[in-house]
């Protein structure tokens, strides 16, 4: 089969001609080929293999560019990259490899480009193009890649016992590939993962949070992590959420399975935002659960403080993981200690006040807060779940007209401390905390609006309560 449409950007060309000049072969290989095959938009990132020296290919190759881009060489790994524009292209050497026990950092040794084919991690993943002037834009694919990307399926090329345990970021890349591109996994991949998944223990957190964030930022994420949990990874990687799996019974009384529900919650917030931290937000948000549960006859099960419990949890776990523990963390944190604000809101009455003290306390993220609570509706009764939907349609309605008239988003109190300290003579005290809070309460409840005139008359109203007098 030819592929000459694959390899049409000029950079093939000087790749073949200086692999030529070398007298080297040279192959685009993985997801590249992959991408081109299933139409995906990937074409920022070429892998090159050489059956060589690729470090020596790289070099040449950008000394044929006309731009004489700088090249990148990782010693290590025997590999180079060379940036191009906006893409970015990276050279190795055909290898045959035999990884140490504990790491996976492979014994590097030269090989044809069938052991090269041979030591990647799945058959859609081996398919290369060749760049050879005799046989230019030719599929090879020994592993018959092109028959499992047309039944979707992910399939080891060796035994994937060995394919695994050589290298076991492999086992969380071949979900997140079934996850992204809605795949199955091979019976037998899947028996050899959950064998193997002990020995996701040794790799970094930075590339498992790079995997989940995909599987994360996928179309349907519950796919993926509900493979993580049958073969066993998540009890590793995410116990918080294993945790929240299973339903107990006492006295004939139930609580919902809080791991399924908050698959639900993740795969509806998938189709409203594309936003990474508002998805792990819903992946997190109930995390608090498992800790707080309790059971009582008078009230059956309670999760009380979740949401604050859960918060904590969220920077342990961030810190465990090596996420960033910035303003994104941060972001989460406050999604999940809010996350039942607006429910409680929606199950009554809406009324002004609830929502000017939602939009008081969210901020900025009070729209995030909304799709997550909308999200986490995953009631089956279908009564509950139109009232739930149409609460929420009028609190986002009331926000936008409390909003306007009351701008309590990031409040500024019309008075300062400063204003009142002028005001009655005063130093810095306890009574000063007293009068802004007063004021900030009736901006809130809607007794006074949110303007200068109102705030004075009621910070001389309630210097007065306090015996103050005014001396300016
Ligand atoms: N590869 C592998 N084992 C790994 C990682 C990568 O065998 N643990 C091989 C695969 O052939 C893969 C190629 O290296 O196609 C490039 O890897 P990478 O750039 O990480 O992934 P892609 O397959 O290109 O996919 P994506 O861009 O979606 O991450």
């Amino acid at each position: 089969m030819n592929h000459k449409q694959a390899l049409e950007h000029p950079i093939f060309k000087i790749i073949s001609q200086s692999a030529n000049a070398l007298n080297v072969e040279a192959y685009v290989i993985g997801g590249f080929v992959r991408d081109f095959i299933l139409n995906r938009d990937n074409a920022k990132d070429i892998d090159v293999v050489a059956v060589g020296d690729g470090i020596q290919l790289a070099k040449q190759v950008a000394k044929n560019l006309p731009n004489k881009p700088k090249v990148q060489i990782f010693k290590t790994y025997g590999t180079a990259m060379l940036r191009l524009n906006d893409m970015e292209i990276e050279f190795v050497g055909a290898r045959k490899e035999s990884y140490t026990e504990d790491s996976r950092n492979p014994a590097v040794e030269n090989g044809t480009l069938e052991d090269d084919q041979n030591r990647r991690d799945f058959t859609i993943n081996a398919l290369a193009l060749s760049l050879n002037p005799s046989n230019f834009g030719d599929l090879l694919d020994p592993f018959n890649g092109i028959q499992d990307l047309e039944s979707k399926i992910i399939k080891t090329p060796l035994d994937p016992d060995i394919t695994y345990s050589d290298d076991p970021l492999r086992m969380l890349r071949a979900i997140r590939f079934a996850t992204q591109l809605g795949f199955k996994i091979e019976d037998k991949s899947l028996k050899a993962i959950t064998k193997n998944s002990h020995r996701i223990k040794i790799i970094t957190n930075e590339r498992i949070v790079t995997e989940l964030n995909k599987i994360l930022e996928s179309p349907k994420p519950s796919i993926g992590f509900l493979l993580l949990e049958k073969t066993g990874l998540l009890q590793y990687i995410l116990p918080e959420l294993t945790a929240l799996k299973g339903i107990d019974e006492v006295e004939g009384q139930r609580h919902k399975d809080n791991f399924y529900h908050t698959l639900e919650v993740v795969d509806n917030i998938a189709k409203h935002t594309d936003n990474l931290w508002l998805r792990w937000a819903a992946l997190l948000h109930d995390i608090g659960k498992a800790p707080t549960k309790k059971f009582s006859k008078k009230v059956g099960w309670t999760f009380h403080g979740h949401e604050f419990e859960g918060s904590k949890m969220v920077y342990r776990l961030f810190k465990r993981l090596k996420m960033p523990l910035n303003d994104k963390m941060k972001f989460v944190q406050k999604m999940v200690l809010m996350s039942s604000r607006p429910i409680i809101l929606a199950q009554d009455i809406v009324t002004d006040s609830a929502v000017r003290r939602l939009v008081f306390d969210a901020g900025d993220y009070v729209d995030d807060l909304m799709t997550l609570c909308e999200a986490d509706i995953t009631t089956k009764n279908p009564r509950k779940f139109k009232k739930y939907h149409n609460n929420f349609k009028i609190v986002r309605e009331k926000i936008i007209e409390v909003e306007e008239r009351d701008h309590v988003r990031n409040f500024q109190p019309p008075i300062s401390g400063e204003d009142i300290m002028k005001t009655f003579g005063l130093k810095p005290s306890r009574e000063i905390g007293i009068i802004k809070e007063s004021i900030k309460e009736a901006i809130l409840e809607g007794d006074i609006p949110n303007e200068y005139d109102a705030a004075y008359q009621l910070m001389l109203k309630e210097g007065k309560r306090l015996g103050l007098k005014v001396t300016n």
